[in-house]
């Protein structure tokens, strides 16, 4: 058994409490403890659990005796920012994996979480620190890049391929065996018909592309990412030579 288990994002209630069930289930850390960077929350409980300080209490954590989850999931960005910031502090990543949902045959990363009734499909694959929340489902054969979320009944169809970062709204569905650009947006009820484009936000039935890749770079839209990554994503706009 691990020592403490440190959450970080104090506004995913239910990513509280799937680390609670996944802890009654398997009794994996002797406590759970929260962190955020808000102080006007320090010291607030949400289901028990207790918000101890913001992420720079990791520092007292220890490698060998304790793990983190990444909870911040409203935006791939965030989520990615949050987890560049967790990364510098060595404490390795926990795996929620809610006890009744099937894994079998799926290929996960170290730490995978997956949310209660949602389904990871037999030959499918999940990137690192990508999330599945309640009624998600990731078809099978589909694959999923690193650091994205698909929303609660979102859908992503067999052999579907995504990008890294992509956002999937909730109950947006992707049809069987498209392609989903890196930092693409999909938006909540969204039905996908066709191969979308990196950076792009797709929204309606059938999904439209309403922004493009370059009109999010004019509006700045990725400039919380690492500079390499929003290198890569200007890159994909210049004309070829
Ligand atoms: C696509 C999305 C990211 C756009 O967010 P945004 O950039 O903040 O855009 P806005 O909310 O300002 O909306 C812009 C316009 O699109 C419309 N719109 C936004 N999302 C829509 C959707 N899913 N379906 C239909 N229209 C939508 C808005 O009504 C607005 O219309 P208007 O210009 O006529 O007023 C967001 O609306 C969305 O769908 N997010 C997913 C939410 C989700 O699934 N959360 C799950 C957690 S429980």
């Amino acid at each position: 058994m691990k020592r403490t288990l440190y959450l970080c994002g104090a506004g995913n209630s239910e990513g509280v409490r799937l680390a609670l069930t996944v802890n009654r289930n398997a009794q994996r850390w002797e406590r759970i403890v929260l962190l955020d960077d808000d102080p006007a929350k320090h010291g607030i409980e949400i289901l028990g659990v207790r918000i101890a300080g913001g992420l720079d209490t990791l520092g007292e954590a220890d490698p060998q005796s304790d793990e983190v989850v990444n909870l911040v999931a409203r935006t791939t960005d965030r989520r990615w920012m949050v987890r560049n910031r967790i990364e510098q502090f060595g404490i390795p990543f926990a795996a929620l994996i809610h006890p009744l949902v099937e894994t079998d045959g799926a290929s996960l990363p170290s730490d995978a979480i997956a949310y209660r009734n949602s389904t990871i499909g037999s030959l499918s694959s999940m990137g690192t620190g990508s999330v599945a929340f309640m009624g998600a489902i990731v078809g099978h054969g589909a694959t999923l890049g690193n650091g994205c979320i698909v929303a609660p009944n979102g859908v992503i169809n067999a052999r579907v391929r995504v990008g890294d970062g992509v956002y999937i709204g909730s109950n947006a569905s992707i049809l069987p065996e498209l392609s989903i650009g890196d930092w693409t947006t999909i938006a909540a009820n969204t039905v996908v018909t066709q191969d979308i484009p990196a950076g792009s936000t797709v929204l309606g039935v059938p999904g439209k592309v309403v922004l493009t890749l370059e009109m999010k770079l004019r509006m700045r839209a990725f400039r919380n990412l690492p500079q390499a990554v929003q290198r890569d994503l200007e890159q994909r706009i210049k004309p070829a030579a």
